[in-house]
């Protein structure tokens, strides 16, 4: 890969324990390298099951050169399918979401079941089989309700992240969940960026008022198994930690910690909500009156689901939050976040949009303007890949992810 020298260049300044050279995060050529090969070989979050709930709802991924159709099927199976006709190729979909009976080509017509069979083309040659010319699938992973897609025809294995989520997420019975409300955001930083600000709360305790009224910084980064615990949070909140874990583990709620086993792509963590709150709220109070979770125990922790290299989620009783990260540009990254509440509840009256998002709506807002900073810190002359601190070991480890996945597609294209 020839085209992408200067991308394995960088790869090959990169040190254990530092951020990556300056190329990587704020040049072109990385961002084609990143949008066109490495994204392309791993398993990316899309939605969930809620963004396509009855048959013919349809959600468009897009990154680059990509464009996938997530759509339910009559028979209730979420499907995707790339968005060019088998026809001449035009693109069947412009609409980011929506519903339809099925799927129908602006061009000419043709005419496409939900699950991608060829209904119907007009005045086509004698020995035309509509059955050759059914859309062509994308890969797609149902785990618990989250929708993940692989845009590679050589998918990595995701059998151990399904048995690590989709157990722990079943709980909050994301296929009776409706989405609420749903916010973009677009970052003036580089997608790298928005990842690695997620996995540390370095920045949490001087940045995340709000976000710290329901949440301990210990676990989002802080308080990791090998920290030192009188360093990051005080042995107490190890014993506290404890108590609770055996706690939920009486509940059938907690095994252990799952942090990015094997291919190191996910991590799924219960952690206890702060001062005595039951929801990831600005009041500590449920958002919404009808719950998702009604099993025992879950009341005063939440669940967190973190995967590689774009996507975060948190479950609690009474809503879920799920975002999802896409790179616009070298410089542009899109931050989709989604709030999902049960689908009997009524807005208005068993919750309210405004509580409902406060907490993450605020972070979020905090969070785009840490990026951006980075990002134009790193664009400068002046920038030189800085150390990790102790409690940005899961910075280190999407870093990890990266530059293995990068190398990985590089060393694969020059063969
Ligand atoms: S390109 Fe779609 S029907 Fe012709
Ligand atoms: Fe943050």
């Amino acid at each position: 890969m020839s085209e992408y020298s200067s991308v394995t260049q960088w790869l090959g300044q990169d040190r254990q324990g530092y951020t990556l050279p300056q190329g990587l995060y704020v040049s072109r050529a990385a961002f084609e390298f990143d949008t066109r090969v490495m994204l392309k070989r791993v398993w990316l979050y899309a939605c969930t099951v809620a963004h396509v709930k009855k048959p013919g709802d349809f959600y468009l991924f897009e990154m680059a050169n990509t464009s996938v159709i997530i759509v339910r099927g009559r028979d209730g199976e979420v499907r995707a399918f790339h968005n060019s006709c088998a026809h001449r190729g035009a693109k069947l979909c412009s609409q980011a979401q929506g519903s339809a009976p099925r799927i129908m080509c602006p061009y000419h017509q043709w005419t496409y079941s939900l699950d991608g069979k060829l209904l119907a083309a007009r005045n086509m040659p004698e020995g035309f089989e509509k059955a050759d010319h059914g859309l062509q699938p994308a890969r797609l992973e149902n785990i618990g309700g989250l929708i993940f897609i692989c845009l590679s025809d050589d998918p990595p294995t995701i059998e151990h992240a399904r048995a690590d989520i989709a157990e722990r997420v079943a709980i909050y019975n994301l296929e009776h969940c409706k989405v609420a409300v749903q916010d973009d955001i677009v970052e003036a930083a580089n997608w790298k960026l928005v990842m690695e600000n997620n996995r540390e709360c370095y920045h949490c305790d001087v940045n995340h008022p709000e976000l710290l009224k329901s949440l301990g910084t210990s676990g989002f980064g802080k308080g990791l198994p090998g920290d030192d615990a009188e360093a990051a949070q005080g042995a107490r909140y190890e014993e506290y930690l404890a108590a609770q874990q055996a706690a939920w583990r009486e509940a059938g709620l907690y095994t252990h910690l799952v942090e990015f086993p094997d291919d190191g792509w996910h991590r799924v963590v219960r952690l206890p909500l702060a001062n005595g709150s039951r929801s990831q709220t600005i009041d500590g109070e449920p958002a919404s009156r009808v719950p998702i979770c009604v099993h025992p125990g879950t009341g005063d922790s939440s669940l967190s689901v973190w995967t590689q290299p774009n996507s975060w989620h948190h479950f609690c009783q009474d809503h879920a939050v799920t975002f999802s990260l896409t790179p616009l540009d070298a410089d542009r990254t899109l931050l989709r976040t989604s709030w999902l509440v049960h689908e009997d509840a009524v807005e208005g009256v068993d919750y309210d949009v405004d509580n409902l998002a406060a907490v993450w709506r605020a972070t979020n807002r905090q969070d785009s303007m840490l990026a951006e900073l980075n990002h134009a810190g790193i664009a400068t002359d002046g920038y030189r890949p800085g150390p990790y601190a102790l409690e940005e070991r899961l910075v280190e480890e999407f870093k990890e992810f990266y530059v293995e996945t990068a190398k990985s597609a590089l060393g694969e294209g020059a063969a």
